[in-house]
């Protein structure tokens, strides 16, 4: 683009500083026989009876515009999930919207609520896509670096952060974490939930994980903070979704009717033999899940023990599917040029845990959403890289 185009462009959008991942993703695609520890996404199929339910949508001509919010069956279906699961009551008729992807429901919340010079705290290291966010709508990122504290926040922390910061706008969290596999028990959140209540901070929860833990069950901070949260959930991890993009928002019926109407304009409904699916997902494949964290569980234990085994330290995750791990002293603690020496020499890709910003450097994300046999190999290779 010519410079005078480009003084066109909004300051904001100018402003927006997009991740690194995908262009490094990019850089990897290029590198032959390459084992990706670099996936986002679960490496499992769709179940089978939610596939039929989209098929005999289309072949029902189930194909025009539904309600902006969703169809209301689909919205009853996810308000029942998030109230079998995790004892969250959602009226599906006012307090819940279901949108293209967490993905959407992360840009209409953000466009409703940020605007210039509005401070937004996030626990660091964190999914980049909030950070763009808040960057598009002129907000001021407001991170909080928990790799001291093993990349949990503490209540502490978090209330020294809003004493120094006491007209922040709204928190970000994201828990079970992309990048760090952690996440907070039930005593922990409830103890966040406790330093937040007293404040007019805002909660932007993006628990789109939830399913995905091991050991425990989930618990949202929205139990806590019905009044103060925007729940994120959706379909893309629980049910190896990824492509179908059905994500939702859910919170009190005036701020969700005002995010709404950003979703209106962005999309109109999403796609209708999705909505059919995810009917189906939310209705009667609410523990789809668990073959695959029973499966994710064991790759889990191999690659955080076998990477320790290498001096990779980490932390055992409880949830998602990535492994932090600190880069051994002795190499090169840039994790990019880290990362990117390993995949054209080791043939293993990961990705930079600079990506992922504050208490990020000196770390690399490790995805388990690939094949044992995968990681095994991946193991081999860095071991013979390392020596
Ligand atoms: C923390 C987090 N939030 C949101 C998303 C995007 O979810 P969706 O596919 O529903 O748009 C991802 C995808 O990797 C993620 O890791």
């Amino acid at each position: 683009m010519t410079e005078k185009l480009t003084s066109e462009v909004k300051k904001n959008v100018l402003n927006t500083k997009l991740s690194n991942i995908y262009g490094f993703s990019e850089k990897l695609a290029e590198i032959p026989d390459l084992i990706k520890l670099t996936l986002g996404e679960p490496d499992f199929a769709t179940p089978e009876h939610v596939k039929k339910a989209a098929i005999a949508a289309i072949q029902n001509n189930d194909s025009h515009y539904t309600a902006t919010w969703g169809r209301i069956e689909t919205r009853k279906a996810a308000a029942d999930f998030l109230k079998q699961k995790y004892g969250l009551y959602y009226n599906p008729e006012t307090e819940l919207v279901i949108t293209n992807g967490v993905t959407e429901a992360m840009f209409d919340t953000m466009e409703t609520l940020i605007s210039d010079g509005d401070e937004v705290l996030i626990p660091t290291p964190a999914f980049p896509v909030y950070y763009s966010l808040i960057d598009l709508n002129g907000g001021k990122r407001v991170a909080i670096n928990t790799q001291d504290d093993d990349f949990l926040l503490t209540p502490q922390k978090l209330q020294n952060v809003i004493a120094k910061h006491p007209n922040a706008k709204a928190l970000i969290l994201n828990f079970p974490s992309n990048p760090t596999g952690r996440t907070y028990s039930e005593s922990q959140i409830k103890a966040l939930a406790d330093v937040i209540a007293n404040t007019n901070l805002l909660v932007i929860s993006d628990e789109i994980y939830s399913e995905l833990t091991y050991g425990r069950k989930h618990t949202s901070i929205a139990k806590y903070l019905p009044e103060q949260t925007i729940l994120f959930n959706g379909l893309s991890k629980s049910h190896a979704m990824t492509g179908w993009r059905i994500g939702l928002f859910a919170g009190p019926a005036d701020l969700v009717t005002e995010i709404a109407k950003v979703h209106e304009l962005v999309t109109t409904s999403v796609m209708t033999a999705a909505q059919d699916a995810a009917e189906e997902a939310f209705g009667n494949g609410k523990d789809d899940a668990l073959p695959m964290v029973t499966e994710y569980v064991k790759r889990r234990d191999y690659l955080s023990n076998a990477l320790a085994d290498l001096g990779f330290e980490n932390h055992l995750p409880e949830g998602a599917f990535y492994i932090f791990a600190k880069i051994p002293a002795e190499y090169n603690q840039d994790s990019y040029d880290f990362c990117l020496d390993v995949a054209q020499n080791a043939r293993v890709g990961m990705i930079p845990g600079s990506s992922f910003g504050p208490g990020g450097e000196g770390y690399v994300r490790a995805s388990y959403a690939t094949s044992m046999d995968n990681l095994h190999e991946a193991i081999k290779r860095l071991q013979a890289y390392l020596n």
